[in-house]
Protein backbone atom coordinates (compact mmCIF):
# COMPACT_ATOMS: atom_id res chain seq x y z
CA UNK A 1 0.00 0.00 0.00
CA UNK A 2 1.31 3.14 -1.27
CA UNK A 3 1.08 5.22 2.51
CA UNK A 4 2.20 2.68 4.32
CA UNK A 5 5.47 2.54 2.01
CA UNK A 6 5.31 6.41 2.96
CA UNK A 7 5.20 6.43 6.23
CA UNK A 8 8.05 3.49 6.89
CA UNK A 9 10.17 5.84 4.89
CA UNK A 10 9.40 8.87 6.82
CA UNK A 11 10.02 6.79 9.78
CA UNK A 12 13.54 5.40 9.31
CA UNK A 13 14.36 9.07 7.79
CA UNK A 14 13.96 9.36 11.55
CA UNK A 15 10.44 11.68 11.70
CA UNK A 16 8.06 10.79 14.29
CA UNK A 17 4.87 8.18 13.46
CA UNK A 18 1.78 9.61 12.27
CA UNK A 19 -0.51 9.85 15.27
CA UNK A 20 -4.35 9.67 14.84
CA UNK A 21 -6.59 10.73 17.73
CA UNK A 22 -10.35 9.10 17.31
CA UNK A 23 -12.96 10.28 19.82
CA UNK A 24 -15.96 9.02 20.46
CA UNK A 25 -18.26 9.82 23.42
CA UNK A 26 -20.76 7.20 24.96
CA UNK A 27 -20.94 3.76 23.09
CA UNK A 28 -23.34 3.71 20.41
CA UNK A 29 -22.52 0.60 18.60
CA UNK A 30 -22.60 1.83 15.12
CA UNK A 31 -19.95 4.29 16.61
CA UNK A 32 -18.07 1.82 17.90
CA UNK A 33 -17.60 -0.18 14.94
CA UNK A 34 -16.76 3.16 13.03
CA UNK A 35 -14.28 3.77 15.46
CA UNK A 36 -12.92 0.32 15.70
CA UNK A 37 -12.30 0.05 11.94
CA UNK A 38 -10.63 3.63 11.13
CA UNK A 39 -8.25 2.65 14.05
CA UNK A 40 -7.65 -0.84 12.96
CA UNK A 41 -7.01 0.74 9.20
CA UNK A 42 -4.71 3.36 10.28
CA UNK A 43 -2.42 0.56 12.24
CA UNK A 44 -2.31 -1.43 8.99
CA UNK A 45 -0.34 1.48 7.13
CA UNK A 46 1.79 2.38 10.25
CA UNK A 47 0.12 5.15 12.26
CA UNK A 48 0.24 5.45 15.34
CA UNK A 49 -3.61 5.57 16.50
CA UNK A 50 -5.13 5.85 19.56
CA UNK A 51 -8.86 5.96 20.78
CA UNK A 52 -10.13 8.18 23.12
CA UNK A 53 -13.58 6.75 24.40
CA UNK A 54 -15.02 9.13 26.93
CA UNK A 55 -18.15 8.04 28.96
CA UNK A 56 -21.57 9.23 27.54
CA UNK A 57 -22.17 11.68 30.36
CA UNK A 58 -19.11 13.75 29.36
CA UNK A 59 -19.88 17.31 29.47
CA UNK A 60 -19.43 19.84 26.74
CA UNK A 61 -15.96 21.53 28.70
CA UNK A 62 -14.53 18.21 29.37
CA UNK A 63 -14.25 17.27 25.41
CA UNK A 64 -13.47 20.66 24.77
CA UNK A 65 -10.49 20.79 27.28
CA UNK A 66 -9.67 16.87 25.89
CA UNK A 67 -9.66 18.38 22.25
CA UNK A 68 -7.65 21.76 23.64
CA UNK A 69 -5.01 18.92 24.75
CA UNK A 70 -4.88 17.26 21.35
CA UNK A 71 -4.67 20.58 19.72
CA UNK A 72 -1.84 21.66 21.36
CA UNK A 73 0.17 17.94 21.42
CA UNK A 74 2.84 18.53 18.66
CA UNK A 75 2.76 14.47 18.89
CA UNK A 76 -0.80 14.19 17.24
CA UNK A 77 -1.25 15.04 13.92
CA UNK A 78 -4.86 14.16 12.96
CA UNK A 79 -8.01 14.50 15.57
CA UNK A 80 -11.31 12.83 14.84
CA UNK A 81 -14.36 13.40 16.72
CA UNK A 82 -17.09 10.66 16.37
CA UNK A 83 -20.87 11.56 15.19
CA UNK A 84 -23.01 11.83 16.72
CA UNK A 85 -22.50 13.12 19.92
CA UNK A 86 -24.54 12.80 22.74
CA UNK A 87 -27.87 15.15 22.60
CA UNK A 88 -26.87 17.09 25.41
CA UNK A 89 -23.40 18.31 23.31
CA UNK A 90 -23.00 21.02 20.85
CA UNK A 91 -21.85 19.20 17.71
CA UNK A 92 -20.83 22.82 15.73
CA UNK A 93 -19.04 24.34 18.99
CA UNK A 94 -16.98 21.50 18.96
CA UNK A 95 -16.47 21.41 15.48
CA UNK A 96 -14.81 24.76 15.47
CA UNK A 97 -13.01 23.89 18.49
CA UNK A 98 -11.01 20.85 16.40
CA UNK A 99 -7.76 22.92 14.93
CA UNK A 100 -7.90 23.53 11.34
CA UNK A 101 -4.53 21.90 11.17
CA UNK A 102 -5.73 18.38 12.92
CA UNK A 103 -9.18 18.69 11.56
CA UNK A 104 -9.08 15.29 9.70
CA UNK A 105 -12.75 15.02 8.68
CA UNK A 106 -13.37 18.49 7.09
CA UNK A 107 -15.62 19.84 9.75
CA UNK A 108 -14.14 23.02 10.57
CA UNK A 109 -15.89 26.34 8.93
CA UNK A 110 -12.33 27.24 7.73
CA UNK A 111 -11.80 24.21 6.07
CA UNK A 112 -15.38 23.63 4.66
CA UNK A 113 -14.94 27.08 3.37
CA UNK A 114 -11.74 26.19 1.69
CA UNK A 115 -13.12 23.15 -0.18
CA UNK A 116 -16.33 25.65 -0.71
CA UNK A 117 -13.45 27.85 -2.42
CA UNK A 118 -11.29 24.63 -4.72
CA UNK A 119 -8.39 25.76 -1.86
CA UNK A 120 -6.41 23.02 -0.50
CA UNK A 121 -7.94 21.27 2.47
CA UNK A 122 -8.94 18.11 4.16
CA UNK A 123 -11.55 16.33 2.17
CA UNK A 124 -15.06 15.91 3.60
CA UNK A 125 -13.79 12.14 4.45
CA UNK A 126 -17.36 10.33 3.40
CA UNK A 127 -18.21 12.72 0.38
CA UNK A 128 -14.67 12.30 -1.31
CA UNK A 129 -14.66 8.54 -0.52
CA UNK A 130 -17.96 8.70 -2.91
CA UNK A 131 -16.28 10.50 -5.83
CA UNK A 132 -13.10 8.14 -5.25
CA UNK A 133 -15.45 5.21 -5.48
CA UNK A 134 -16.75 6.96 -8.31
CA UNK A 135 -13.60 7.34 -9.88
CA UNK A 136 -11.95 3.65 -8.90
CA UNK A 137 -15.04 2.41 -11.17
CA UNK A 138 -14.46 4.46 -14.33
CA UNK A 139 -17.43 6.82 -14.43
CA UNK A 140 -17.44 9.73 -15.97
CA UNK A 141 -18.60 12.86 -14.15
CA UNK A 142 -18.17 15.68 -15.91
CA UNK A 143 -20.99 17.22 -17.11
CA UNK A 144 -23.58 14.89 -15.78
CA UNK A 145 -26.75 15.15 -13.69
CA UNK A 146 -26.00 14.65 -10.37
CA UNK A 147 -28.97 14.12 -8.03
CA UNK A 148 -28.13 14.66 -4.35
CA UNK A 149 -30.47 13.21 -1.52
CA UNK A 150 -29.94 15.08 1.81
CA UNK A 151 -28.52 18.44 2.50
CA UNK A 152 -26.44 17.27 5.84
CA UNK A 153 -23.21 19.48 6.87
CA UNK A 154 -21.82 15.81 7.09
CA UNK A 155 -22.62 13.99 3.31
CA UNK A 156 -25.45 16.04 1.50
CA UNK A 157 -24.30 19.80 1.58
CA UNK A 158 -20.32 18.94 0.96
CA UNK A 159 -20.62 16.17 -1.71
CA UNK A 160 -22.66 18.48 -3.95
CA UNK A 161 -19.74 20.74 -3.73
CA UNK A 162 -16.96 18.12 -4.93
CA UNK A 163 -19.33 16.99 -7.77
CA UNK A 164 -20.12 21.08 -8.59
CA UNK A 165 -15.33 20.96 -8.62
CA UNK A 166 -16.20 17.74 -10.83
CA UNK A 167 -18.02 19.77 -13.52
CA UNK A 168 -21.70 17.85 -13.28
CA UNK A 169 -24.73 19.57 -12.78
CA UNK A 170 -25.61 19.36 -9.66
CA UNK A 171 -29.23 19.40 -7.20
CA UNK A 172 -30.32 18.72 -4.11
CA UNK A 173 -32.83 17.59 -3.37
CA UNK A 174 -34.46 17.34 0.64
CA UNK A 175 -37.39 17.10 3.45
CA UNK A 176 -39.27 20.27 1.64
CA UNK A 177 -39.14 19.15 -2.12
CA UNK A 178 -42.19 18.21 -3.30
CA UNK A 179 -42.02 15.57 -6.03
CA UNK A 180 -38.65 14.14 -5.36
CA UNK A 181 -39.33 11.43 -7.82
CA UNK A 182 -39.86 14.00 -10.53
CA UNK A 183 -36.12 15.12 -9.86
CA UNK A 184 -34.37 11.89 -9.17
CA UNK A 185 -35.64 10.58 -12.51
CA UNK A 186 -33.57 13.48 -14.40
CA UNK A 187 -30.56 11.93 -12.49
CA UNK A 188 -27.66 10.73 -14.46
CA UNK A 189 -25.50 10.11 -10.86
CA UNK A 190 -28.20 9.60 -7.86
CA UNK A 191 -26.35 9.66 -4.77
CA UNK A 192 -28.85 8.91 -1.58
CA UNK A 193 -27.59 10.15 2.07
CA UNK A 194 -31.14 10.70 2.72
CA UNK A 195 -31.03 8.62 5.96
CA UNK A 196 -34.65 6.70 5.35
CA UNK A 197 -34.55 3.11 4.63
CA UNK A 198 -36.77 2.09 0.99
CA UNK A 199 -36.81 6.28 -0.19
CA UNK A 200 -35.77 5.56 -3.46
CA UNK A 201 -37.68 3.29 -5.35
CA UNK A 202 -37.39 1.38 -9.20
CA UNK A 203 -40.00 3.97 -10.44
CA UNK A 204 -37.72 7.21 -9.03
CA UNK A 205 -34.85 6.04 -10.95
CA UNK A 206 -34.29 6.40 -14.81
CA UNK A 207 -32.66 3.55 -17.09
CA UNK A 208 -28.86 3.47 -16.91
CA UNK A 209 -28.87 5.42 -13.37
CA UNK A 210 -25.35 5.44 -11.54
CA UNK A 211 -26.80 4.79 -7.92
CA UNK A 212 -24.44 5.60 -5.22
CA UNK A 213 -26.44 4.18 -1.78
CA UNK A 214 -24.79 5.87 1.65
CA UNK A 215 -27.76 4.96 3.81
CA UNK A 216 -26.55 3.32 6.50
CA UNK A 217 -30.35 2.23 8.67
CA UNK A 218 -30.88 0.42 11.08
CA UNK A 219 -33.81 -1.53 10.57
CA UNK A 220 -36.14 -4.60 12.65
CA UNK A 221 -35.62 -8.08 10.38
CA UNK A 222 -39.36 -8.90 9.85
CA UNK A 223 -40.38 -12.60 9.56
CA UNK A 224 -43.10 -13.94 6.74
CA UNK A 225 -45.48 -12.56 8.46
CA UNK A 226 -44.46 -8.68 8.33
CA UNK A 227 -43.87 -9.07 12.84
CA UNK A 228 -40.45 -8.19 13.76
CA UNK A 229 -38.02 -11.38 14.80
CA UNK A 230 -36.23 -11.44 17.89
CA UNK A 231 -33.12 -13.21 19.32
CA UNK A 232 -32.83 -15.46 22.15
CA UNK A 233 -32.46 -12.36 24.47
CA UNK A 234 -35.28 -11.20 23.42
CA UNK A 235 -34.08 -8.43 21.68
CA UNK A 236 -35.18 -7.33 18.43
CA UNK A 237 -33.21 -8.61 15.80
CA UNK A 238 -32.02 -5.68 13.44
CA UNK A 239 -30.14 -4.95 10.14
CA UNK A 240 -27.90 -2.03 8.19
CA UNK A 241 -29.73 -1.23 5.00
CA UNK A 242 -29.21 1.61 2.61
CA UNK A 243 -31.74 4.42 1.24
CA UNK A 244 -32.58 2.72 -2.03
CA UNK A 245 -34.80 -0.26 -2.57
CA UNK A 246 -31.83 -2.41 -3.80
CA UNK A 247 -33.34 -5.14 -5.81
CA UNK A 248 -35.80 -2.67 -7.43
CA UNK A 249 -32.95 0.34 -8.10
CA UNK A 250 -30.82 -2.59 -9.73
CA UNK A 251 -32.78 -3.72 -11.80
CA UNK A 252 -32.47 -0.08 -13.86
CA UNK A 253 -29.27 1.14 -13.06
CA UNK A 254 -25.54 0.52 -15.41
CA UNK A 255 -23.80 0.47 -11.79
CA UNK A 256 -24.76 0.63 -7.92
CA UNK A 257 -23.03 0.84 -4.68
CA UNK A 258 -24.47 -1.79 -2.00
CA UNK A 259 -25.39 -1.00 1.52
CA UNK A 260 -22.86 -2.23 3.17
CA UNK A 261 -19.54 -2.34 1.61
CA UNK A 262 -19.72 0.21 -1.14
CA UNK A 263 -18.86 3.59 0.72
CA UNK A 264 -18.35 2.80 3.95
CA UNK A 265 -14.27 1.28 3.12
CA UNK A 266 -13.95 4.19 0.92
CA UNK A 267 -14.56 6.92 3.82
CA UNK A 268 -12.26 4.97 6.06
CA UNK A 269 -9.65 5.66 2.94
CA UNK A 270 -10.42 9.30 2.89
CA UNK A 271 -9.62 9.70 6.60
CA UNK A 272 -6.25 7.98 6.22
CA UNK A 273 -5.09 10.21 3.07
CA UNK A 274 -6.21 12.90 5.32
CA UNK A 275 -4.31 12.02 8.43
CA UNK A 276 -1.21 11.78 6.39
CA UNK A 277 -1.58 14.73 4.22
CA UNK A 278 -2.05 16.46 7.71
CA UNK A 279 0.88 14.94 9.05
CA UNK A 280 3.08 16.28 5.75
CA UNK A 281 2.45 19.42 6.71
CA UNK A 282 2.77 19.49 10.45
CA UNK A 283 6.16 17.47 10.05
CA UNK A 284 7.31 19.58 6.59
CA UNK A 285 8.25 16.37 4.71
N1 LIG B 1 -20.45 9.60 11.77
C1 LIG B 1 -20.88 9.07 10.61
N2 LIG B 1 -20.01 9.35 9.62
C2 LIG B 1 -19.01 10.06 10.17
C3 LIG B 1 -17.80 10.64 9.66
O1 LIG B 1 -17.48 10.57 8.47
N3 LIG B 1 -17.02 11.29 10.56
C4 LIG B 1 -17.37 11.40 11.86
N4 LIG B 1 -16.54 12.08 12.65
N5 LIG B 1 -18.47 10.89 12.36
C5 LIG B 1 -19.29 10.22 11.52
Amino acid sequence: MRLRRQIRRWVADGHPQPHAVFMQVGDNPASSQYVGMKNRQAEKIGCRSTIELLPEDTTQQQLLARLAIHNADPGVHSILVQLPLPGHMDEQQVAESISPLKDVDCFHPENVGRVALGLPAPRPATPQGIINLLDASGIELQGRHAVVLGRSNLVGKPLGLLLLERNCTVCYCHSRTPDIGAVTRQADILISAAGRAGLVTGDMVKQGVVAVDVGTNFVHILDDAGEPEYDEQGEPRMQLVGDLLFDEVAEKASWISPVPGGVGPMTIATVLENTVALYRRIEGV
